[in-house]
Order: C-alpha cells, then structure tokens, then sequence
C-alpha cells in the first residue's frame, strides 16, 4: 500500500498537467475516506463548532480548529493529537500536498 501511495505521488506530481500538489491536497482535504477534514474543519478550513454539552452546568463546545497555513510538521502533529477527529494515516507526500492545498484553500 505506501509503495502504491508512493508511486500515485510520483506519477500526481511527475506531471502537472494531470492534477496539481494543490489539486491533490483538495481531494485528500474533501474526499479522503468517508468522513473528511472538510466535514470538520469547514469548507475553507476556516474552522467549525461540531457540538455543544453541558458539563457542570456550563456550556462547553467541541471545535475544530481552524486549520489554514500550517507546515507539514505541523499538521502532521495535529493529526497525531486528535483525539474527537479520526487518526488518519497519511503519508509525508499526503501531508504536504495537504500543506500546499490549506495555505491556499
Ligand atoms: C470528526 C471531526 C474531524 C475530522 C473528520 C477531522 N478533524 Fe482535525 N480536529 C478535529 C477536532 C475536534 C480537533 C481538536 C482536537 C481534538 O479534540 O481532536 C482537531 C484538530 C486538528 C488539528 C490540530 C490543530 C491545532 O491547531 O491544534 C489538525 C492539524 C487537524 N485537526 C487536521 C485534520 C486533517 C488534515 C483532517 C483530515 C485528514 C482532519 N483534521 C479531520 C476534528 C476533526
């Protein structure tokens, strides 16, 4: 599986007439699996409050950052916390196609 992954981001990047690293990290942002980052993090990363609960009497939310401009290192620390969002297994390739994509969404 990673050699496929590794050989789908050569042939993705080997040619940017096919699909661009942004064009990439849009699809891995959007369509990644059945619950996306996007579902969570909002259509421009711009981040989202999922749920509210109370909690000794006081309301409290469950939000997820906004996720727009950071460095592969750290969305790749990010996905390691999650602890309400999915532990994805990205690749370095997927995570900086990622990267390139939310500097810009
Ligand atoms: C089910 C909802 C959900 C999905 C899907 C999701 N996230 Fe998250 N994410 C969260 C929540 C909630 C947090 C806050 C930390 C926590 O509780 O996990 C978070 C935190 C993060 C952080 C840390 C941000 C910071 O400033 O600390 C990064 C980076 C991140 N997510 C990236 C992603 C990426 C990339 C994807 C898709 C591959 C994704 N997330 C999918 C809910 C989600």
């Amino acid at each position: 599986m990673r050699f496929f992954v590794f050989l789908f981001a050569v042939v993705v990047f080997g040619d940017e007439s096919f699909i661009t690293i942004k064009e990439y990290g849009e699809a891995i942002y959007k369509r990644y699996e059945k619950l996306s980052c996007v579902d969570c993090h909002g259509q421009n990363a711009e981040g989202k409050t999922l749920a509210y609960y109370e909690r000794k009497r006081k309301l409290e939310a469950i939000v997820a950052p906004k996720i727009r401009n950071l460095t592969s290192e750290e969305l790749k620390n990010g996905l390691r916390k999650h602890s309400f969002g999915p532990s994805y297994y990205l690749s370095d390739a997927e995570i900086e196609a990622l990267a390139a994509y939310l500097a810009n969404p």
